[in-house]
């Protein structure tokens, strides 16, 4: 499995991903989602952003992003977020993509702090962050909507201990 730069070609094959039950459950989107949120989002990649495919066979088979704060007194912080299909879901597509972004936020980017939202319900990614480093630091109570219910999310953070600046 390659894992490379998202490119505007696999807008097409990220939005129908976003949407597939396994996927959308998690990262809160709807069916009824355009292509257009996909193919804006690329467009608002920036050079301080790190957006990465996993590639099988031409298949993109999941997706991990770094945005990085522009604010001044935070770009030594970004936000992730992670999605594999599920055909490939709890075959190590998602550690793959988490270890190879994580690398470089820490060795090219030089950032610090890497935080994200995660419903509390997602065992999945929560066991996937936690394996990384990620902790838990507050609880957004009723943060979401999840099948017409209310639902907590955790914010987790992960800390780059190395001594940077
Ligand atoms: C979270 C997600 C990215 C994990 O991707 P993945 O490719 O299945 O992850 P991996 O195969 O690398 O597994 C990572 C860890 O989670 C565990 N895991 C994966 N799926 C699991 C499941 N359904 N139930 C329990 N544990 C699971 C694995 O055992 C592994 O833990 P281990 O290394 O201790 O054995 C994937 O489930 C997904 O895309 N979910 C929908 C979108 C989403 O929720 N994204 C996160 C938004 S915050």
């Amino acid at each position: 499995m390659e894992i490379r730069k998202i490119s505007m070609k696999d807008a097409e094959q990220i939005s129908r991903m976003r949407r597939l039950n396994g996927v959308r459950e998690g990262i809160l989107a709807v069916t009824s989602e355009r292509i257009d949120v996909t193919t804006n989002f690329i467009n608002s990649l920036s050079e301080c952003d790190r957006a990465l495919a996993a590639v099988e066979n031409g298949e993109v088979a999941g997706m991990a992003v770094i945005l990085k704060n522009k604010c001044f007194s935070r770009r030594h912080s970004a936000k992730l977020a992670v999605m594999v299909s599920p055909y490939f879901q709890e075959k190590g597509v998602g550690t793959a993509l988490i270890k190879k972004i994580i690398q470089e936020a820490d060795e090219i980017m030089g950032l610090k702090r890497i935080e994200l939202l995660v419903l509390t319900d997602n065992v999945p990614a929560l066991k996937l962050y936690k394996k990384f480093g990620f902790q838990i630091e507050a609880t957004r109570r009723n943060a979401a909507v999840k099948e017409g219910k209310f639902v907590d999310e955790y914010f987790m953070a992960r800390i780059n201990k190395k001594e940077t600046q």
